[in-house]
């Protein structure tokens, strides 16, 4: 089964060749696809309340952009299931959304901060879903990747506004100790199976670990250095994995 596994290139297998393929791989692929198509629109439902708090109509437009395309994401990863022949409905249901939507955004700096870190841990996680086997797939992610670096964008120049006043940048070192262990938390837990079967199947390239400590050190750069905050240099000071595989994780 690994030397199948080896052979599976970027882009290699078809929507025609996918029934074909391993039972295991058939199962990972429809899993990361179902938790995208409950958690895009998920997400987008949570987004939507931020367009009106945004301070300016630039950052409410460009919000607004944003919540577009996450309802976007949503599509775009259900009509995977379609084309399938698959009742997405009922997958999303069964699988549920991401744990990172369990934490409420209640403000615009929570929006802003989120985008900035948490969106950011999606394209971590987006940068290695395209080069994945399953060609529609990888084109979905690829689309998906270049809007997510556009919310990463928004969340940047957000935050860079806020921290012109003493009350936005209060509020924005608030929102950084919610947000930084919820983006830690979304690359899943150490010593993952899961992750194991992904990388089998070339689905993911790297370990969770490794994907979360090269997050945490970049992140801790932009909050240190560009935003002038103070968080610890050891990640387990911010988030710890309590080694479980959470269902609700990629
Ligand atoms: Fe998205
Ligand atoms: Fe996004």
């Amino acid at each position: 089964m690994q030397n199948v596994a080896e052979k599976l290139e970027a882009g290699s297998v078809s929507l025609q060749d996918f029934r074909q393929q391993d039972p295991e791989f058939q199962e990972l692929m429809l899993n990361i696809i179902s938790i995208h198509v409950a958690s895009e629109m998920y997400g987008a439902d949570c987004f939507e309340p931020s367009i009106l708090k945004a301070p300016t109509a630039e950052f409410k437009m460009r919000m607004a952009k944003t919540v577009m395309e996450e309802y976007g994401h949503h599509l775009r990863f259900r009509q995977l299931m379609e084309e399938l022949d698959l009742d997405w409905e009922e997958y999303a249901r069964r699988k549920g959304h991401l744990t990172t939507f369990d934490t409420p955004v209640d403000t615009w700096a929570d929006q802003v901060v989120f985008l900035a870190l948490v969106d950011r841990a999606a394209a971590h996680q987006f940068r290695h879903f395209v080069n994945s086997p399953y060609q529609p797939f990888q084109k979905a992610c690829q689309e998906t990747l270049k809007e997510e670096y556009g919310h990463v964008g928004l969340g940047m120049d957000g935050v860079k506004h806020l921290l012109q006043t003493e009350e936005g940048r209060a509020q924005v070192e608030a929102a950084v100790k919610i947000w930084l262990p919820v983006g830690l938390q979304s690359f899943g837990g150490d010593g993952s199976k899961r992750n194991e079967a992904y990388r089998r199947w070339c689905i993911k390239q790297d370990t969770n670990e490794n994907m979360r400590l090269a997050y945490f050190q970049q992140v801790r750069n932009i909050i240190t250095q560009d935003w002038g905050i103070d968080i610890p240099e050891d990640m387990n000071e911010v988030w710890r994995s309590d080694g479980d595989d959470t269902e609700r994780a990629y």
